[in-house]
């Protein structure tokens, strides 16, 4: 198993500084940066995230290996996908059109598989988006745990996914492969595991259950 590297999380909002927090504990080098100066969050920064490094979206990108997309969908078009280009990116959000307003693209589809299509140059991995930011935290637990939950991993690429099915489990949950972006909708809001908390054979069976539908 690779040794755990540089993981940059765009996004210093509800959910971007829990998984940087995380993942500061599993051992990563991590960056947080949002789309402005990252002197704006150095001190939440340094107290809520110790161990993580405020930067310019852009430097934070640069030396990290794994980019985490935990900004809103409806700014994601601020992204300049060549900033993105050959990284692994895990896409955190969600389509949620109360707060992103109704946006076309992500209209009926799955919203991973669009920004997939607009990072072409990068292996984009869904994961980390399905579990509210408290509980993401709170329900973390080592392997091995009785109480470990499931987090699913939704990628074309089968080694993007293995890597970041493996920074799933570092943070402290169970990784449940899905086989493409495609089979990675039932992550999204409206499916089956979306906002549970699920551990891996029940998370299992609501995603098979809804295969069958
Ligand atoms: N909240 C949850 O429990 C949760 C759980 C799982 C997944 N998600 C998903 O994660 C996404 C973010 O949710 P959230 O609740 O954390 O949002 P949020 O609290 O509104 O935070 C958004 C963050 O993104 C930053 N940002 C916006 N545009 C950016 C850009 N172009 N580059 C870098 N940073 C940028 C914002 O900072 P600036 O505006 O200062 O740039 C802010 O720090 C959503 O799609 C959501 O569905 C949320």
């Amino acid at each position: 198993m690779a040794e755990p590297s540089g993981l940059a999380v765009l996004g210093a909002g509800h959910v971007g500084p829990v998984i940087a927090r995380l993942a500061v504990k599993a051992g990563y080098r991590v960056a947080i940066a949002t789309s402005g100066d990252p002197d704006d969050i150095a001190l939440i920064t340094e107290l809520v995230i110790p161990g993580a490094q405020p930067r310019w979206a852009s430097d934070a990108v640069a030396d990290a290996d794994v980019v985490v997309l935990a900004i809103p969908l409806h700014r994601f078009g601020e992204v300049n996908p060549a900033l993105l280009s050959g990284k692994l990116v895990v896409d955190a959000m969600n389509y949620w059109p109360a707060s992103d307003g109704v946006l076309e693209p992500f209209e009926d589809r799955g919203s991973s598989e669009v920004v997939a299509r607009r990072l072409a140059g990068s292996a984009v991995v869904k994961a980390l988006n399905h579990i509210g930011y408290h509980e993401l935290e709170d329900r973390a637990r080592p392997a091995g745990a009785p109480d470990r939950r499931a987090v699913g991993v939704a990628g074309d690429d089968p080694a993007a996914a293995a890597t970041i099915a493996d920074l799933v489990d570092r943070i402290g949950y169970d990784p449940v492969r899905l086989e493409s972006l495609r089979a990675g909708r039932v992550l999204q809001p409206g499916g089956p595991v979306f906002g549970t908390v699920l551990d891996r054979a029940d998370f299992e069976r609501a995603i098979s259950a809804r295969s069958l539908l």
